[in-house]
């Protein structure tokens, strides 16, 4: 730890009087390490079979899953008595309320049903693309989360039968082809043995199923089968929920956990099928399945707002606890231990060079955590956006570690970045949010960040504990690799552990970036400076403001300034500044120092963020935004909080949905 870069030096963060306490994590609580594979497309999907009014619990269910998507809903309820009522709406959930009031309540009573929430995918987001689709008779209905890929010979198929299609999506095949299946029909070039499905719902989903590629959940009714639904999945998220005499099934548990935290996971390519007093499970040629069940262990409240105007607010909020969930338990005996490890200390040893690969706000942890991995371990680092990456021919063997970042676990782009470094050979460790997701899964090893559910589509502590469970990585590749000592490693460990109070104090200070905020929801765009660790922040604070204020927001390192950036600068143009220490990193605070006055006089305002104590900047800083004092590697840390502020406050300012940013996705499944 000779050179500055990097050394965590003494504990300089300030400590707070309080005692913080932060909700604890259960590690013992993890799920199985079994559960099957869930990649999804965007698309949030909730179905019901119990004794209450059906649509009741659907809408509830939807309104926690609108982070998957939110350019139409539906719901379809079955009245028990044979009839099946179908109602969809382009747009936001709220669309589809309103539209719901103003019909005949008891259309729509009945204790069997589903509900959908639409990420557009194959077909605009318009209320007759809007799920659920049903068959030409109206008898059967089915919600859909994926892409069918061979959808246009299906579609072809269909239409050359006689079948009028009504929407312009891939889902609609499925409903004419399990109605086609269910009656005894056999379609033109359909599967063989059609007619031995008739009248069985779920043997006519799973016929029809082995004849569709993609991905997909789908959820089916039958208004012949009142208290019947039929599902099947295939790299696409399926849970059910268990209650006593109801079932649930969901795109995730947050939709059922208000009623029950039994829950199973659906494996690949399985079909299920659920009565309000339970379920089976089949695969694809309806043989029986056994599944394990497992219980949610966080509470309603990780999924609620919690008196917050938006999750974001309250996610922004909870990056404390987030950060010290995703620490702890990771130091046994001056040992980092990480989670799923299946990667021995022989093959850590063996690495001999880093790859990072993610998207979005995953991507600029990794550039984070190039900082630390090199510093720390020696090892060049590599960081590469997912969706680049397999498209170039990166160069990997079984000596490359492969680090694949994901807060759902699910991203298709970092999904298929890692099958490419498998083929190739190398060992995969992901770091991820979301338990026993696909990445986790086709991974070596898995490093979960214990942040909890994130729904605001926006990444805030997610971002901050990817960052925190990068940084664990790099110490447990240190330590492998004999580059640290144990007492080094647990010291840089203590300084980590530091970190959920500085962030605390972080967001006690955000109260200039709230008032800044109102001032700047007014300009066209925003640049952002930074260097060193402080570049990958500014891209960040750059990414939130884009995904959340629409606004031109772009960020440079400032060394490159004078290279080009510099001819954006006009009288006005507000550009922040994340500035290093002026301790830690007193020649690149220097640095900055000049820039600042070069755009400075070049017309620009200035919004710095800086660290408390420093003087120097305040002459030269038209805002000041200041941050505690830490250690350099974990100054983004902190840094980034006042940016998410930022970003929201000015989304709000312009009167956007800060949960909800518009063409955006929490995942985002298609390459
Ligand atoms: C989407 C989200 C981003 C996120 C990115 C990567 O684009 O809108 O906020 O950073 O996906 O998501 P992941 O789940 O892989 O971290």
């Amino acid at each position: 730890m000779g050179s500055e870069l990097g050394s965590f030096g003494p504990a300089i963060v300030r400590v707070r009087a309080t005692i913080r306490r932060y909700p604890t994590f259960d590690r013992a609580a993890l799920r199985p390490s079994g559960p099957p594979p869930t990649l999804g497309l965007m698309c949030g999907i909730v179905g019901y079979v119990g004794r209450r009014p059906a649509l009741e619990v659907i809408l509830e269910g939807l309104r926690r899953l609108e982070y998957r998507g939110y350019d139409s809903a539906g719901v379809a309820v079955l009245d028990g008595h044979g009839k099946l009522a179908v109602e969809r709406k382009a747009g936001q959930l709220r669309n589809l309320e309103a539209q719901l009031a103003r019909l005949d309540a008891r259309s729509f009573e009945g204790s069997t049903g589903m509900g959908h929430t639409r990420w557009a995918t194959h077909g605009g987001p318009t209320d007759r693309n809007a799920h659920p689709h049903t068959d030409s008779a109206g008898m059967l209905a089915v919600v859909h989360n994926g892409i069918i890929e061979n959808f246009a010979p299906l579609r072809a198929e269909l239409e050359a039968s006689g079948i009028e299609l009504a929407s312009d999506t891939d889902t609609e095949a499925a409903a004419h082809l399990v109605a086609l299946a269910y009656s005894g029909a056999r379609p033109a070039t359909g599967a063989a043995g059609a007619s031995a499905t008739a009248g069985d719902l779920a043997a006519s989903v799973r016929a029809v199923c082995r004849r569709l590629q993609g991905a997909f959940t789908l959820v089916f009714t039958h208004a012949d089968q009142p208290d019947l639904i039929v599902a099947a999945r295939r790299s696409s998220p399926l849970v059910l929920g268990l209650g006593d005499g109801e079932t649930f099934l969901a795109s995730d548990v947050a939709a059922f956990i208000e009623h029950t935290r039994d829950a199973v996971e659906l494996g690949q390519d399985q079909v299920v099928t659920i009565t309000r007093d339970g379920y089976q499970v089949t695969d694809l040629d309806g043989e029986p399945v056994a599944v394990t069940p497992f219980r949610v262990t966080w509470d309603l409240a990780a999924a609620e707002k919690g008196g917050h105007d938006y999750f974001m607010l309250k996610e922004i909020e909870e990056q404390p606890s987030a950060i010290a969930n995703t620490l702890r338990g990771h130091l046994t005996d001056r040992r980092i231990v990480l989670d799923e490890q299946r990667l021995t200390d022989t093959d850590l040893r063996d690495v001999d060079k880093v790859f990072v690969v993610a998207c979005g706000t995953a991507y600029h942890s990794g550039l984070l955590a190039k900082y630390a991995i090199e510093h720390w371990t020696r090892l060049p680092c590599e960081v590469e956006l997912a969706s680049e990456f397999r498209y170039r021919d990166p160069v990997l063997d079984r000596q490359t570690l492969v680090m694949a970042i994901s807060q759902s676990g699910e991203t298709m782009d970092t999904l298929e970045a890692v099958r490419h470094a498998k083929q190739q050979k190398a060992r995969v460790l992901a770091v991820c949010n979301t338990n026993g997701a696909q990445i986790p899964r086709e991974s070596d090893a898995v490093l979960y960040t214990h942040a909890g559910p994130e729904i605001g589509v926006a990444a805030t502590k997610t971002f901050t504990s990817q960052i925190a469970a990068t940084y664990l990585v790099g110490l447990a590749l240190a330590q492998a690799r004999g580059t640290k000592y144990p007492d080094e490693v647990a010291r840089e460990f203590a300084e980590l552990e530091t970190m959920p109070d500085a962030v605390a104090a972080a967001l006690d200070g955000v109260g200039a970036a709230r008032e800044l905020a109102r001032e700047l929801a007014s300009s066209r765009a925003v640049l952002f400076l930074g260097r060193h660790v402080g570049y990958p922040v500014a891209l960040e604070g750059a990414l939130k403001l884009k995904e959340l204020a629409y606004m031109h927001a772009e960020a440079f390192a400032a060394g490159e300034l004078k290279h080009g950036p510099i001819a954006l600068i006009e009288e006005g143009l507000p550009v922040v500044v994340v500035m290093p220490s002026p301790k830690g990193r007193a020649v690149l605070h220097a640095k900055l120092l000049s820039n600042i006055q070069e755009i400075t006089a070049r017309g620009a305002r200035t919004v710095v963020i800086a660290e408390e104590g420093d003087e120097t900047i305040r002459p030269f800083a038209h805002h000041l935004l200041e941050v505690p004092a830490v250690p350099t590697l974990l100054q983004p840390l902190v840094s980034a909080v006042p940016l998410q502020v930022l970003a929201a406050e000015i989304a709000r300012a312009r009167g956007y949905d800060v949960d909800k940013p518009r063409n955006l996705a929490k995942s985002v499944t298609v390459e």
